[in-house]
C-alpha cells in the first residue's frame, strides 16, 4: 500500500514537473539573439550600414549596383528579425529564387559575411551575438550558393 502511494505521488509529480522542465528547457520564444541585436531599431541601423556596405564593396558591390537598397535594407531587417527571433514577417523572395541566376560562388558569400561582420563591428554589436547570428543565416549558403 505504502508502495503504491509513492509510485502515485511519483506519477504526479512527474506528471507536473514535465511542462515546466519544457518550458525552461527549451522556451516556444526566443527571442535573446533579436534583443542582443537591438531589436527592430538596432537592425534598421544596422542595415543602414551594412546595404551600402555592400554596394562599395571592391569584390561584390557590383552585384548590388542597380539594387533599390531601401528595398533591401526593410527584407533584410524583417529577415534577420525573424531568424534572430523577433516578431517579424519575412515578406521577400525565398533564397533560392532571390539568387536564382547570379551565379553567387563560395568567396562572393564569404565576401558578404565579411561586410555584415564590418557593419555589426561598426555598430558595437558584440563578438558572441555577431557569431550567433552568423551561425543562423550560415545554412542559406545552400539556397544561395550555386557556382564553384
Ligand atoms: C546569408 C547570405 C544572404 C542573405 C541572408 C541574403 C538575403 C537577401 C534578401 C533578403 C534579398 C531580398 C529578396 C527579395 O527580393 O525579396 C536578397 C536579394 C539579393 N541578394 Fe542576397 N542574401 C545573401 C547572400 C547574397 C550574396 C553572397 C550575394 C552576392 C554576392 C547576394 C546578392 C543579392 C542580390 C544582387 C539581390 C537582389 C537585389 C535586387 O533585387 O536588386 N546575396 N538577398
Amino acid at each position: 500500500m505504502k508502495q503504491l502511494f509513492i509510485a502515485l505521488a511519483m506519477a504526479t509529480l512527474g506528471l507536473a514537473a514535465v511542462p515546466a522542465l519544457a518550458q525552461s528547457a527549451a522556451p516556444m520564444h526566443n527571442d535573446t539573439l533579436y534583443q542582443a541585436l537591438g531589436a527592430k531599431p538596432g537592425l534598421e541601423a544596422l542595415m543602414d550600414v551594412f546595404v551600402p556596405a555592400l554596394k562599395a564593396d571592391s569584390r561584390i558591390g557590383a552585384q548590388f549596383k542597380d539594387t533599390n537598397a531601401k528595398y533591401l535594407q526593410e527584407q533584410l531587417v524583417d529577415q534577420i528579425c525573424m531568424v534572430s527571433g523577433g516578431p517579424c514577417a519575412y515578406k521577400g523572395a525565398d533564397m533560392k529564387a532571390a539568387h536564382a541566376g547570379m551565379e553567387i560562388n563560395k568567396a562572393q558569400f564569404n565576401a558578404l559575411v565579411e561586410v555584415l561582420q564590418g557593419a555589426m563591428d561598426a555598430r558595437g554589436i558584440p563578438f558572441t551575438t555577431q557569431n550567433q547570428l552568423l551561425a543562423r543565416l550560415a545554412p542559406m549558403h545552400r539556397d544561395v550558393i550555386t557556382a564553384k
